[in-house]
């Protein structure tokens, strides 16, 4: 159990990014009904109860060092977006990184700042050796964030992803970083 508390960033145009908190839960469902996010959420939630359950799990993770999860937000804490890197395996010192940001804030570099300064506070407090990316063949703004944000592409995965908004399968990009890997520029 990590005594650091989940540090907080700014981001462009006045956004933060922070810790989630219970009071999250009506965003994040609002969220969710954006079509975009929808689509391409590896996840979704239906109804409070789920919401404030994933809020719960995302909001311990730092503490219990299995991830790191962070709320996009206005500076009033309005929830626009997300993102967060989940352990792949216990004991293996690997995450992923995953992300959605609602379609008002998107198109001015929020999301690869947020990836950027998540992927150094993980790195340094979890001590991951690497972490994957992964977005359908198709999904060229998730490609830009990847490789705005130093995460090399290394292959396709076919049918590697069922999406559960409508249950298809879908060919995704492999894209990584290594904690040795040169910072973006
Ligand atoms: C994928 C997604 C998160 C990308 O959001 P985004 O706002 O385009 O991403 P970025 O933060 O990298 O912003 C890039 C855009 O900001 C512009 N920009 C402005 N200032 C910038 C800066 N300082 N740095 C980087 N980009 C900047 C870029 O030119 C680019 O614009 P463009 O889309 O017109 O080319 C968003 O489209 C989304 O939520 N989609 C739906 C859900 C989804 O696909 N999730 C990912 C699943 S893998």
């Amino acid at each position: 159990m990590s005594r650091n508390r989940q540090p907080s960033f700014d981001l462009p145009t006045g956004l933060r990014l922070r810790p989630w908190t219970q009071a999250d839960a009506a965003g994040t469902l609002l969220a969710m009904q954006d079509p975009l996010v929808r689509h391409y959420a590896g996840f979704l939630v239906s109804d409070r109860n789920q919401a404030l359950a994933r809020i719960h799990r995302s909001a311990g993770a730092w503490a219990d060092e299995t991830g790191a999860h962070w709320a996009i937000s206005s500076r009033s804490g309005e929830v626009l977006g997300s993102i967060g890197f989940g352990q792949l395996l216990s004991g293996v010192e690997s995450g992923s990184v995953g992300y959605w940001l609602l379609p008002e804030v998107r198109g001015r570099g929020v999301v690869t700042a947020a990836v950027r300064v998540g992927t150094t506070a993980v790195f340094q407090h979890l001590g991951w050796h690497r972490i994957e990316l992964y977005h359908a063949v198709e999904n060229e703004p998730s490609c830009a964030v990847a490789r705005r944000c130093g995460y090399l592409m290394e292959g396709v995965m076919r049918d590697a992803m069922r999406y559960p908004d409508d249950g298809r399968w879908s060919n995704e990009h492999l894209h990584a970083r290594l904690a040795s890997d040169p910072p973006p520029g």
